[in-house]
């Protein structure tokens, strides 16, 4: 196992009408952004409840937050967060709003010049930020228990990410009937999500760590397990908890500890997402089967674990095959030409917009720009 330090610094309050519990833990004389995406609290209880529960507080509304949050708009949002003289910020929705709730509260309070900096530096140079509490409507993310933040530059068409540990939530609330509300498409998009994460932090090669891999595969296990009924039944709050727990556990850096970890897909994916407007998960179920089999001699150890463990199978290749059936069995295509998308020319931009960044990924450092051209060439 290698070295680790772990600190998760989160508060979660889980549960049936917990989101009352905001009212004790911001503080009262500091002045609140109450941030939000299109509009759907609105729709299903969630924003009464939140603007309950912030009564005795000042509070400024944003709402807007677009999925794949936008720099652009983000900006917008540092402006009223000056002006306001906002002391903190209460993100409700789904990732992207939790996301860019991190952002904003990073730029508020960055000295340099240029707030893109901070994604160009991957928060590097992030020195302090306005303290987040959450309420998350869609498990997925994992962004209510980390302190990771992805943002999309309109403009440029760049989708990048940074890390810094000034932006954990203070604290989330993580109630289960808030996602009574969601399209079956983005409860598909969330397990998709959930499940990814726990393989980038998995699916490389035996490091003397059985503990992580038995906690990823019970992650693994439980995803696929609950996956019918939080599809066919918006309102079982029983499985809607297991999958929202699932989904923070995935991405809260527990299982990560001490073990190699991956990444490539979601760096090819958000290349994916950025050029093409794909949805984050969808763009995973594309490039996950294509990275495994690109590395199937490096992760094959590992893939035959997982195949044995999760899908009783022995290979390798049918451990990624029963991968790809269990996606489908959820809608969620494979292939980008499911979205007529010409793999020739996605392989040829995303090698490009690597090549100028110099980027390599990957537990071996092998995923270069020509690699991850290979592999998108090859989800025709
Ligand atoms: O904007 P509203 O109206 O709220 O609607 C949203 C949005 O249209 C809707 N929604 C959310 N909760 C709902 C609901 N609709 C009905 N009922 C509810 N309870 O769902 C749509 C998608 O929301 P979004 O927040 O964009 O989805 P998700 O949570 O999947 O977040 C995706 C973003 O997170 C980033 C992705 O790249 C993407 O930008 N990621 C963040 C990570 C992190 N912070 O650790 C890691 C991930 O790998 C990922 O990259
Ligand atoms: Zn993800």
């Amino acid at each position: 196992m290698q070295n680790f330090v772990y600190k998760n610094p989160t508060e979660i309050l889980f549960g049936k009408g917990m989101i009352r519990e905001i009212a004790g833990r911001v503080p009262q004389d500091l002045s609140v952004l109450f941030l939000y995406g299109g509009g759907s609290i609105k729709k299903n209880g969630v924003y009464e409840q939140v603007k309950a529960a912030l009564k005795g507080h000042r509070v400024t509304e944003f709402g807007g937050i677009e999925p794949n949050p936008l720099y652009e708009t983000c900006l917008k949002a540092v402006e009223v967060v000056k002006k306001e003289k906002i002391g903190f910020i209460m993100a409700v929705g789904g990732g992207s709003v939790l996301d860019a709730a991190k952002f904003i509260a990073a730029a508020a309070c960055f000295s340099g010049t240029d707030p893109w900096t901070i994604l160009l530096e991957h928060g590097a140079n992030v020195k302090t930020a306005l303290p987040i509490g959450t309420v998350l409507t869609l498990p997925a993310t994992g962004s209510e228990a980390n302190g990771n933040s992805v943002i999309s530059r309109g403009a440029t068409r760049e989708k990048l990410y940074f890390f810094s540990p000034h932006v954990f939530p203070k604290f989330s609330i993580l109630d289960p009937e808030t996602t009574f509300s969601l399209p079956v498409k983005q409860v598909r998009n969330g397990i998709v999500d959930a499940f990814v994460h726990v393989m980038e932090q998995y699916m490389t090669y035996p490091a003397h760590a059985p503990l992580q891999d038995r906690m990823a595969e019970s992650l693994l296990q439980t995803l696929r397990e609950v996956a019918p009924s939080v599809l066919n039944k918006p309102k079982d709050y029983e499985a809607r908890a297991t999958f929202m727990w699932s989904a923070a556990l995935a991405l809260n850096t527990l299982i990560g500890c001490g073990v190699p970890q991956d990444w490539s897909t979601h760096m090819i994916a958000h290349e994916l997402t950025a050029f093409y407007g794909l949805d984050h998960a969808e763009t995973l179920a594309i490039v996950l089967p294509g990275v495994w089999q690109y590395k199937l001699t490096a992760k094959k150890k590992k893939l035959e674990q997982y195949g044995q463990r999760i899908w009783n199978v022995k290979t390798a290749k049918e451990a990624i095959l029963k991968t790809e059936t269990f996606f489908h069995s959820m809608k969620m295509p494979t292939r980008l030409g499911d979205y007529k998308i010409s793999a020739k020319e996605a392989a040829r931009k995303v090698r490009e917009r690597f090549a100028e960044r110099d980027s390599v990924f990957g537990e071996h450092n092998d995923i270069s720009p020509d690699a991850a051209a290979k592999i998108i060439a090859s989800r025709v």
